[in-house]
């Protein structure tokens, strides 16, 4: 039998305030996110991913630019319309793209109807629904939480009126719903169904881990002292657990991927367990600094911890993060490592996950202090998309004809998709390539995997499947390496991609392989 489509998938995430603009305001938005599908899927020359991942586009205040949601079942001007939704979710599945909206389920907006009853007063019906509680003696917060934004400070606020505190674990704007009450469960998972009655094919949920967090122990554990901290609670277990029976009432494989931003593997892979997520973003991986023997224990560590059946996902960039060319710049070699990384995300056996841009190896744009906007220090990574070269489509770069809401990347000129698209030595090009490879190869996107040594210097896999061997192999050294590849157990092969432009393809020795600085290389191996 055929592996789930989620497994077998490269999801591609936008960032709807920075893909594409079709209204001029200077803000990305759904009729811009229809208008570019060529790029994503279904036209000559596209990248050729199999499902999107849409940032939130609900109503919303924009504190945290959209994951601070005033409604779960609508869509904000800015972006558009449901008819635009409708639109898009029609238009991708035309072309065979599925569609995973963003659903934000630890919080909501101040701006929401329910935390507006739930303030009004302490005996309003909806008080019970987020988290309020009495301040401590002398003034102080009900307990030390920490808001995750460094900037914020304490995870609570007062409010005068009240006279109690609310919990917030991100912005004062954002206060964390009570999930330990049977009514906000009953309507959070409404806004569910409300998404997959309109055909979405999943959902990617915010902070997966913290849902359901409330300042005392759970019921039942023993002792207090694990339990003072904020997240990873038995009540996020239940909760993922409750999303994934309501996927189970529909049919065609919806699949729930969760933001899991815990640093212990074991704890992460225990949301994959069977009746909870499909699959959780890994942040160990994403937060690996660039040496093959982090990245060669955090795989292993990985397999060897993972509960059977559980499925791994990789990504490296998102919209919290920044860019891997940027990252892992050590000194002006970001673009090549960047190129390296691809192999990383796209051929270790997993579900891949891409950032918008990730495939024009974009590095964060400069924000002048005076344009700052985000909370966290997020605005370089999330800059807009340059579609055309400014030279050409002037200064909003393609993304847009009015004036970008935040700075577009420096090097638009020769960063911008056009210009890629016909360059076969882009990383467009690159990532085109490696997408079709993946698509068109069993042992790349199902086939067995088994990590070979190389210390620090060599990070290489032998994929299989179907009879079919491949080897991927990249350098971490500071200069050329010659590896050893006795554990390939082949002595040749044929080398079909390399990530350095310069490479001849063809078929290669093994023993005689020299690998260039920060390069990777893809071979499929003679039989044996
Ligand atoms: C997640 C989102 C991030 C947001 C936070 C609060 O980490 O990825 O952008 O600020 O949750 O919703």
């Amino acid at each position: 039998m055929a592996s789930p489509w989620w497994q077998r998938a490269v999801v591609y995430q936008i960032y709807p305030r920075s893909f594409a603009d079709a209204s001029g305001d200077g803000v990305g938005d759904l009729a811009g996110v229809i208008a570019r599908l060529d790029h994503l899927r279904g036209a000559p020359g596209a990248l050729g991913v199999d499902a999107i991942w849409l940032s939130p586009f609900y109503p919303s205040p924009m504190a945290d630019f959209g994951y601070d949601v005033a409604d779960y079942t609508d869509v904000d001007p800015l972006f558009g319309t449901l008819a635009d939704v409708d639109r898009l979710v029609a238009e991708c599945h035309a072309r065979g793209l599925r569609v995973i909206v963003d659903w934000v389920p630890n919080h909501s907006s101040d701006r929401h109807p329910w935390f507006v009853a739930s303030r009004s007063s302490r005996s309003d019906p909806k008080r019970d629904w987020y988290v309020w509680r009495d301040g401590r003696p002398g003034g102080r917060p009900p307990n030390d939480w920490r808001s995750s934004f460094d900037r914020v400070g304490a995870a609570w606020t007062l409010d005068e009126a009240t006279g109690q505190w609310y919990l917030h674990k991100f912005t004062a704007e954002q206060p964390d719903l009570n999930w330990a009450n049977p009514e906000v469960e009953a309507a959070m998972l409404d806004t569910l169904r409300f998404w997959l009655d309109r055909g979405v094919d999943g959902f990617r949920i915010d902070v997966a881990h913290e849902v359901g967090s409330v300042p005392e122990p759970p019921a039942g554990t023993p002792g207090t002292e694990p339990w003072l901290r904020d997240q990873d609670w038995p009540g996020s277990h239940r909760v993922m657990g409750r999303v994934r029976e309501v996927l189970e009432e529909y049919d065609g494989d919806r699949m729930a991927v969760g933001e899991v931003y815990v640093f212990d593997q074991r704890r992460l892979t225990g949301y994959l367990a069977g009746d909870e997520l499909h699959l959780a973003h890994n942040f160990v991986f994403m937060n690996t600094p660039w040496s093959a023997r982090a990245f060669r224990q955090t795989v292993e560590e990985f397999d060897a911890v993972a509960p059977p059946g559980a499925w791994p996902s990789w990504c490296l960039e998102n919209h919290d993060h920044a860019r891997v060319a940027s990252r892992y710049d050590g000194g002006g070699r970001g673009p090549a490592r960047a190129r390296a990384a691809a192999l990383l995300v796209l051929l270790l056996r997993g579900t891949a996950f891409l950032f918008q841009g990730q495939e024009l190896g974009l590095p964060d744009a400069e924000v002048p202090p005076e344009r700052v906007v985000d909370v966290d220090g997020r605005d370089p990574e999330r800059a807009p998309i340059p579609w055309e070269p400014p030279s050409a489509a002037g200064p909003g770069a393609g993304f847009t004809a009015g004036e970008p809401w935040l700075p577009i990347v420096a090097d638009a000129e020769r960063l911008a998709a056009s210009v890629q698209r016909d360059d076969p030595r882009s990383a467009l090009a690159l990532y085109r390539r490696l997408l079709e490879l993946r698509a068109a190869t069993p042992a790349l996107h199902e086939g067995r995997q088994t990590m070979l040594g190389g210390g620090d210097d060599l990070l290489a896999w032998v994929r299989e499947a179907r009879g079919e061997r491949w080897l991927v192999a990249v350098n971490f050294a500071d200069g050329p390496l010659r590896p050893r590849l006795g554990g390939a157990g082949a002595p040749a092969g044929e080398l079909v991609l390399s990530t350095d432009p310069g490479r001849a393809e063809g078929r290669v020795a093994l023993a005689g392989l020299e690998l260039a600085r920060d390069e990777g290389v893809v071979v499929r191996l003679d039989r044996a």
